[in-house]
């Protein structure tokens, strides 16, 4: 295309600023630019941009809102436990089961400069996010006797990164086959009052990803969902990379999922705090719903029962099982999920001056597909309630911080095993700090069977994979 005819088109959609530096640009540049521009839907960009002060539906549906059903798992009959847990067994032994984890967040608040996932986390292992992950879905696969594949989600801002860190650890003991790393989608940052699309460089537009709701197109770009059908999954453990303590592939949980036959069943805990920054799960109209915590007024979050108990209790740890027939229905369709608009600060370079501009307040707006807006088109959608104790410790912050710093997750894991140990029957000190490798035990049951009796625990002890404790 011509420079003139592509001035012309941008000018009539008030974007001819993103030709402002072709002059100095090279024959690559400009051809990366004309590309950059080809993949731009303005028309969507330019609704968007004019929807942005509309303040989310989040407040009318917040009106008709109410707090959703759920089944609590530590509530449950042993009965009722088996018959659950037999379910999802089978289904994962069956080779129906596959997991999906989503990594393509650039982890700006945590202040690591490299995927969340090589986060080193482990209280004494040092390992990383991505390896406890991948370990327990190993160990998970060999207990089942199944091959458990992992969709693993990244974005152009971690996809190299990553790639490159499961292959120098060689998938951390994941079969080739049953790794596939996708790369989701990105969307163009604009300038908030005037709606133009911001230049990160002179030739580079500033794009960020489009939320982890481009999964099921990523999922259908990347090749996952032909992959899915030819091995017959079909269901998806979803799980976000800052959770080490996620129960991946949780038989209980896909037995739930199975027996109610829902397309999206999701993991709830007992919300802390009225202002605990996670979605809340509510009911409108007989559908589930997340209202994000950034949405919520805090008048609202902080409303309570008669007894005193919160009225929207139930926090999103954003862990779900998703039928596959509902991603690849949703996969090819612009309009499956709305956008969420967020304010941020934008670097970029200015198209007047050439300058660079470093906003220290958000002077742009993003636009991201959250997963989570499927669950009313969901069939059947329902609330597993969890401990939190023992399925969420979110790594979201840098030392320091008030919550979810990499000190307070450390420390979560090891008083999990902890409880893991004293109910297999060992004697634990009050403070000791342990950790138990998913190759180890994955549960309080598996470490029953493996622990020497009269385990006694007094200084840090790591329960590693290929025979009993260590001291450190
Ligand atoms: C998220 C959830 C919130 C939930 C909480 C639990 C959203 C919008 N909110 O909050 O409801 O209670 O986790 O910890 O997700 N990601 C991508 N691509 C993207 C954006 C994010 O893959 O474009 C991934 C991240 O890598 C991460 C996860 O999604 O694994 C969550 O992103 P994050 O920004 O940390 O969400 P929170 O605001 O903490």
């Amino acid at each position: 295309m011509s420079k003139e005819r592509l001035h012309a088109d941008l000018s009539a959609l008030g974007q001819e600023h993103l030709l402002a530096f072709w002059e100095s640009l090279g024959g690559d540049e400009r051809r990366s630019l004309i590309a950059q521009i080809e993949r731009i839907d303005f028309a969507m960009i330019s609704r968007l941009h004019a929807e942005r002060e509309r303040r989310s539906d989040a407040l009318e549906l917040l009106s008709r809102a109410e707090p959703p059903p759920a089944i609590r798992l530590d509530g449950l009959t042993a009965a009722e436990k088996i018959a659950a847990r037999r379910r999802g067994d089978e289904a994962i032994r069956a080779g129906r089961v596959g997991a999906v984890l989503v990594a393509g967040g650039q982890g700006t608040r945590l202040g690591f400069d490299r995927p969340k996932g090589m986060y080193p986390i482990g209280p004494l292992s040092g390992k990383t996010l991505f390896q406890l992950h991948v370990e327990k879905l190993v160990a998970a696969a060999r207990r089942h006797g199944a091959r458990i594949p992992l969709y693993l989600m990244t974005s152009p801002a971690t996809h190299e990164a990553t790639s490159e860190f499961f292959a120098e650890h060689e998938r951390f003991g994941l079969p080739a086959e049953d790794l596939l790393i996708f790369c989701q989608g990105t969307m163009p940052a604009v300038d908030a009052e005037s709606g133009r699309i911001l230049l990160e460089d002179r030739g580079r537009i500033a794009l960020g990803p489009d939320g982890h709701g481009g999964m099921s197109a990523a999922l259908l770009a990347g090749g996952a969902l032909d992959d899915m059908r030819r091995r017959g999954i079909e269901h998806l453990f979803y799980f976000q990379v800052d959770n080490p303590l996620v129960e991946i592939c949780s038989p209980e949980m896909i037995g739930h999922h199975l027996a109610a036959d829902s397309e999206l069943t999701t993991q709830v805990v007992a919300k802390q705090d009225p202002l605990e920054r996670v979605g809340n799960v509510v009911l409108v109209d007989g559908r589930l719903r997340v209202i994000e915590y950034s949405d919520l007024p805090d008048e609202a979050a902080r409303r309570r029962n008669p007894d005193g108990a919160l009225r929207f209790w139930a926090g999103s740890i954003a862990v779900h099982v998703i039928a596959a027939e509902l991603l690849r229905r949703t996969a090819d369709s612009a309009e499956a999920l709305p956008f969420h608009v967020a304010r941020k600060a934008v670097p970029h370079v200015d198209h007047i001056s050439g300058r660079r501009i470093e906003p220290d307040a958000p002077n742009a707006v993003k636009f991201e597909r959250f997963i989570f807006d499927f669950m009313p088109q969901a069939r059947n959608a329902i609330v597993v309630e969890v401990d939190r104790r023992r399925a969420f410790a979110p790594l979201k912050n840098a030392s320091g911080a008030e919550q979810d710093t990499p000190e307070m997750v450390r420390e979560q894991m090891a008083a999990l095993y902890r409880d893991w140990l004293r109910r297999a029957g060992a004697e634990v000190g009050e403070k000791a700090t342990v950790e138990i490798s998913p190759l180890f035990a994955l549960d309080a049951e598996e470490l029953a069977d493996k622990l020497p009796p009269d385990t006694r625990i007094v200084e840090p002890t790591y329960f590693r994979s290929d025979c009993g404790p260590h001291r450190r």
